[in-house]
């Protein structure tokens, strides 16, 4: 496996590649590898010949309060577990590679943005996008793989590629669980024993809300007050967001119908955990 340090670099490995006729798929990630992540370098096994994952936290998508500083890193444990899953190349910029003096050019995508993590975390999608669209100028992948974990991200991303008509296929993947039902995160490891319990009521709440559904209720007002209920009697959990919205456009619905998500995300301390199931009713 090759690791890259310079975009010089990465881009002379992905032109030989190409230059031999094989496809490439891009997996992006900010490390601290998970079998969410490990599931998405799989799968660009599966569908490209050549997969390259980018490890990069990426400063821009963090708030000033956040836990940029503190967010966990171990490059040696990520290199060995992207090898075993056959990943081709790795890309890990600094971030004088990323953002040199004088940076000033940012991608946005409107509206999509201004609900959910995006009225939490100001400026944080056009981190992401900003960094994305560099990334996929940097690798200029076939394929590039998003979890669905990380639900209205994954949408956004889905957006900017059709409005900027980026020459990729954007492939979005289940959320891995583990065995309890907690999404996995690089933000778990945060969590005290108590916490760790504490968050098995984002799924609860996810279950129970796709139980109603199928049982036929369709009042959104009713539904998230269930969830609300459900997550606000655990002491120590504090919900930043309980939203039940249309897909893929994230408008607000009083009647379930078509495309629907609902999403959390709720805080456990300092730590904030976010959780998603989409349904078609
Ligand atoms: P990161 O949080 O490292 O996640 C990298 C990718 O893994 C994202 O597409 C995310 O949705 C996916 N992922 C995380 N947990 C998952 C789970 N439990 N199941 C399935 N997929 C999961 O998301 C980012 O990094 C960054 O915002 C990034 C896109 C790399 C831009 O900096």
């Amino acid at each position: 496996m090759h690791i890259h340090r310079t975009i010089a670099e990465i881009r002379q490995f992905v032109g030989q590649c190409r230059a031999a006729g094989q496809t490439v798929g891009l997996v992006p990630t900010m490390g601290y590898f998970h079998e969410g992540h490990l599931t998405l370098m799989r799968e660009a096994k599966q569908k490209c010949d050549v997969v390259v994952v980018t490890l990069y936290v990426n400063p821009l998508q963090f708030g000033p309060k956040e836990d940029l500083a503190q967010y966990p890193r171990d490059f040696e444990r990520d290199c060995t577990m992207a090898r075993d899953v056959g990943v081709d190349a790795i890309f890990t910029p600094l971030d004088q590679e990323m953002y040199p003096q004088g940076f000033s050019t940012f991608v946005e995508v409107t509206g999509l943005t201004d609900i959910l993590c995006g009225q939490s975390r100001p400026g944080h999608f056009r981190g992401v996008t900003t960094v994305v669209t560099k990334l996929f100028n940097i690798v200029a992948p076939d394929q590039a793989f998003f979890g669905q974990k990380d639900a209205q991200q994954a949408l956004v991303i889905q957006r900017m590629v059709r409005d900027l008509n980026m020459n990729l296929e954007v492939v979005i993947l289940p959320t891995v669980r583990e065995h309890d039902g907690l999404a996995m995160s690089s933000r778990n490891v945060y969590l005290t024993e108590e916490q760790r319990r504490d968050a098995l009521v984002l799924y609860r709440s996810l279950c129970a809300f796709r139980a109603a559904v199928q049982q036929g209720e369709r009042d959104a007002g009713k539904l998230r007050g269930m969830m609300t209920d459900m997550i606000t009697t655990v002491p120590g959990a504090q919900p930043d967001y309980v939203e039940i919205l249309a897909v893929p456009d994230l408008q607000p619905l009083e009647t379930l119908q078509g495309g629907i998500i609902a999403a959390l995300a709720v805080r456990f301390g300092k730590t904030r955990l976010i959780d998603n199931v989409i349904m078609e009713v």
